[in-house]
């Protein structure tokens, strides 16, 4: 590829330092995703300048005006502290006519509100966890057909941010218990689904029109019985992760069938919820074979060494060459100013 000017969008706490040197894991595990993505992208020859946001558009449009960037690296997931903003910040580079990489704003819109999705998905018959909703604010009244046990989230926040092994109820007073603790903790209106018993999958997604699909991963708990649930623990504590045995890789045992039904479902999935770049699929599959969508994550973690830049290597894309497709697909995305 030939050499780009790359100005790298990261919040303004996690701008990377040169090098990994002196830090502490923890501190490390803060920005690990920045930095390898910016030291990867300047060791394949391109000119990286870093930008760090936090609330303010304005170094963005002087930075596109100075350094001309060919594309923008957006690793934001939030801006002023609100996680929903990363599609006004798309949307304001749009704006610019600057190229960048990752999902369009309609995708980001969509796919991070996951009843939003779910009502698209439905539409599409797309298999997807029975739900509803319940707003802040609201007494809790579960519809008949909605049946325990139930699985109680946020609408709108990732990264399992108040998921844990509660998460999970079976009687009307603990789904009124958790949905009134979603709200407290989450700010957001509650969403809850059928809980789905089953192997949990990731599938990685890369693409604008043309799409591929990165080999099925899965998590698993090598240690302990507990059920298998991506808490935020699970995801995030390395002394828990420890003491389960957490492990990912690529799914084991798998008909050949499934996987194409699992691939299947999760181009549909990109498509319907109009995503393009990158991004990676929650599924469930059932000891019955049935297959369950549970979200779409744009722009997932591109840690070198996570489930997605993983799954992508042993789909026989290098980490190197995951972030020059990511580029690509970035430059070459028709954004509505360039038609
Ligand atoms: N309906 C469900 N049935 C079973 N497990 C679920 C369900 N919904 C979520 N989970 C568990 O919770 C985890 C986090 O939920 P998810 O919808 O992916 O939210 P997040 O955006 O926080 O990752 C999932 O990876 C899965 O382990
Ligand atoms: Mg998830």
């Amino acid at each position: 590829m030939r050499q780009l000017r790359v100005l790298a969008l990261v919040a303004e706490n996690l701008v990377p330092p040169e090098s990994l040197e002196g830090h502490s894991d923890k501190a490390i595990d803060e920005w690990k995703t920045e930095f390898d993505v910016i030291t990867t992208l300047r060791e394949l020859g391109h000119q990286v300048e870093v930008l760090g946001l936090s609330d303010d558009l304005t170094p963005i449009r002087r930075a596109i005006q100075k350094f001309a960037p060919h594309i923008a690296f957006n690793l934001l997931e939030e801006f002023h502290g609100v996680v929903t903003y990363d599609q006004a910040i798309v949307s304001y580079l749009e704006l610019m006519r600057q190229p960048y990489s990752g999902c369009n704003p309609r995708g980001l819109l969509i796919s991070k509100d996951k009843a939003l999705s779910k009502k698209i998905m439905s539409y599409h018959r797309i298999p997807s966890p029975r739900f509803s909703v319940f707003p802040v604010g609201r007494k809790v009244v579960r519809p008949k057909k909605l049946h325990f046990p139930i699985f109680v989230k946020s609408v709108i926040d990732d990264a399992s941010l108040a998921i844990s092994q509660s998460s999970v109820v079976y009687d009307d007073k603990e789904l009124a218990e958790r949905v009134a603790f979603v709200h407290e903790h989450t700010m957001a209106d509650a969403l809850a689904e059928e809980f789905i018993d089953g192997r949990e999958l990731y599938v990685g997604v890369i693409g604008n029109d043309r799409l591929q699909t990165f080999p099925i991963w899965e998590l698993w708990f090598n240690k302990s019985d507990t059920a298998i649930i991506a808490t935020r623990k699970v995801k995030w504590d390395r002394g828990y992760q420890e003491k389960l045995g957490v492990e990912t890789g690529p799914a084991k045992d798998l008909p050949e069938a499934t996987q194409r039904q699992i691939e299947r479902i999760c181009k549909r999935v990109y498509k319907a919820l109009d995503m393009s770049g990158y991004a990676r699929m929650d599924l469930r599959l059932r000891a019955d074979g049935k297959v369950f969508v549970l979200e779409a994550n744009a722009n997932p973690n591109l840690s070198y060494g996570e489930d997605f830049a993983e799954s992508a290597e042993v789909g026989g894309l290098s980490y190197e060459d995951l972030l020059s497709k990511i580029v690509g697909l970035g430059l070459r995305y028709r954004a509505p100013w360039k038609v």
